[in-house]
C-alpha cells in the first residue's frame, strides 16, 4: 500500500534515504577508502558508451561526466538513436541503465552493441530483467519496487550506483571525498525531505505558463529530470536546458510567467558562469528559484531558495534532485493530476 501516503510517487521520495543505503550497503568501505563491487571491480574499462531512455538517459549522462572525470572516454546516447551514427566500439565498455531491465529500446541498443562485439553491463533494478539476463555483467541499484510511473528513487539510486561502478573501475583523485559524500548522503536526502521549502514554492508558481530548469556539469542532466518530471506528472511545459544554452535561443522565451530553477552548487568558474545566467534571467523579469549550497551568489539574485547542504558536487546533484521532485509532486497535487498514473504513459515501455 502507500504506508498513509497519497501517491505512491510521494512514498517512494520518502523512501530514498532507505533506497540509498541499500544501494550502498556493504559496497563502500569508507576506512580503507575503497569500493567493493564484486568482478565488476576488474573491468577497468579504456571507453564507456551509455544507453537509456527517458529518466535512466539523465542517469546516464551524469555516469558518463564520472568517467570522464577519471580520464575515461565516455559519452552518454539515447538508446532509440544509438543505431545511428554510433562511433567505433572497439573494447569499449557499453552500459545500459534501465530501471525496469525491460525497455525495448535499451534492450535493442545493448543487442546492437553486443552484435559489434562490446562487453555490456546492464545498471538495474529488476533481478531477473531481460536486460540482467543478456548482459554480460549486472549492477543492481537495489531501491525496492517503485510503482509511481514516474521515477523518482530509481533515479536517485541510480546516480549512487553509477558512482559504485564510477569509483570501483577507475582511479581519480578525490575518491576519498566521494565516498565520505556518499556515506552522507541518506542523511542529507532525510535533511531535505524534512525541510524543503518545495512545496511553498509549488503554490507560488502554479500558474505558470512554463517551467524552465537550468544547470551546469553535473548538475546539467538534474535539470533535465527536473523538467521532465514536472512535464510528466504536472502536463505544463517544462524544458532543461545546459544553463550555458540559455543565451543561444531559450532565453527568447523567457518572460515574467516563466519560472527558472537554477542548480549551482560551489563557488568554481561554473558557479560563477551560472550565477551570471542567473543575472541574465532575472533581467528579463522571471521568477528564480535557486538551487543552491549558499557557496556562490545564486541566492542573492533568487526570489526561492531552496538550500542545499554542502557536499560534493556529486553528491549535490542527488540532493538537489529531490527539491525538484518535491516541486513537481506538489505542483501536481494542486493542479489535481493522476500523479501515479499520468496520462499516455506506462511504467515499462516494451516498444520500440
Ligand atoms: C520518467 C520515466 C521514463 C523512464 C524511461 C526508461 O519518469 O519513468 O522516462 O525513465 O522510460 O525506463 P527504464 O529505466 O525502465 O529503462
Amino acid at each position: 500500500g502507500k504506508s498513509g501516503y497519497d501517491h505512491y510517487m510521494l512514498k517512494e521520495i520518502h523512501e530514498q534515504p532507505r533506497a540509498l543505503r541499500q544501494c550502498l550497503r556493504g559496497r563502500v568501505d569508507e576506512l580503507s577508502a575503497s569500493v567493493d563491487i564484486g568482478d565488476l571491480g576488474d573491468l577497468s574499462p579504456t571507453g564507456v558508451q551509455f544507453v537509456a531512455c527517458g529518466t535512466s538517459y539523465h542517469a546516464a549522462l551524469y555516469g558518463a561526466q564520472l568517467f570522464q572525470a577519471a580520464g575515461i572516454p565516455a559519452q552518454a546516447f539515447l538508446a532509440s538513436e544509438y543505431a545511428t551514427g554510433v562511433p567505433p566500439i572497439g573494447d569499449a565498455l557499453v552500459v545500459g541503465v534501465t530501471q525496469s531491465g525491460e525497455t525495448a529500446d535499451t534492450l535493442s541498443a545493448l543487442r546492437e552493441a553486443r552484435s559489434r562485439g562490446a562487453r555490456t553491463l546492464a545498471v538495474t533494478n529488476v533481478v531477473g530483467s531481460t536486460v540482467a539476463r543478456e548482459c554480460d555483467h549486472a549492477l543492481y541499484i537495489r531501491a525496492g519496487p517503485e510503482i509511481g510511473v514516474a521515477a523518482s528513487k530509481t533515479f536517485a539510486s541510480q546516480l549512487a550506483a553509477l558512482n559504485l561502478l564510477a569509483l570501483g573501475t577507475t582511479s581519480t583523485d578525490d575518491t576519498r571525498e566521494v565516498i565520505a559524500a556518499l556515506r552522507d548522503l541518506p542523511g542529507q536526502v532525510q535533511s531535505i525531505l524534512d525541510s524543503s521549502a518545495a512545496e511553498a514554492v509549488a503554490e507560488l508558481y502554479q500558474d505558470a505558463d512554463a517551467y524552465f530548469f537550468i544547470g551546469r556539469g553535473q548538475q546539467f542532466p538534474v535539470a533535465l529530470e527536473g523538467a521532465l518530471k514536472m512535464k510528466e506528472i504536472t502536463y505544463k511545459h517544462a524544458e532543461g536546458f545546459a544553463a550555458g544554452e540559455l543565451k543561444h535561443g531559450p532565453l527568447a522565451l523567457v518572460t515574467e510567467k516563466t519560472p527558472v530553477f537554477a542548480v549551482v552548487t560551489g563557488d568554481d568558474e561554473r558557479a560563477r558562469k551560472t550565477v551570471g545566467n542567473i543575472k541574465e534571467v532575472e533581467a528579463r523579469d522571471a521568477p528564480v528559484v535557486a538551487v543552491t549550497d549558499g557557496q556562490n551568489d545564486a541566492a542573492r539574485y533568487a526570489d526561492e531558495v531552496l538550500e542545499l547542504p554542502e557536499t560534493h558536487p556529486r553528491a549535490a546533484a542527488v540532493l538537489a534532485n529531490i527539491h525538484l521532485q518535491l516541486v513537481s509532486y506538489h505542483t501536481a497535487a494542486l493542479l489535481g493530476r493522476p500523479i501515479d498514473k499520468p496520462r499516455n504513459l506506462a511504467k515499462s515501455v516494451t516498444v520500440e
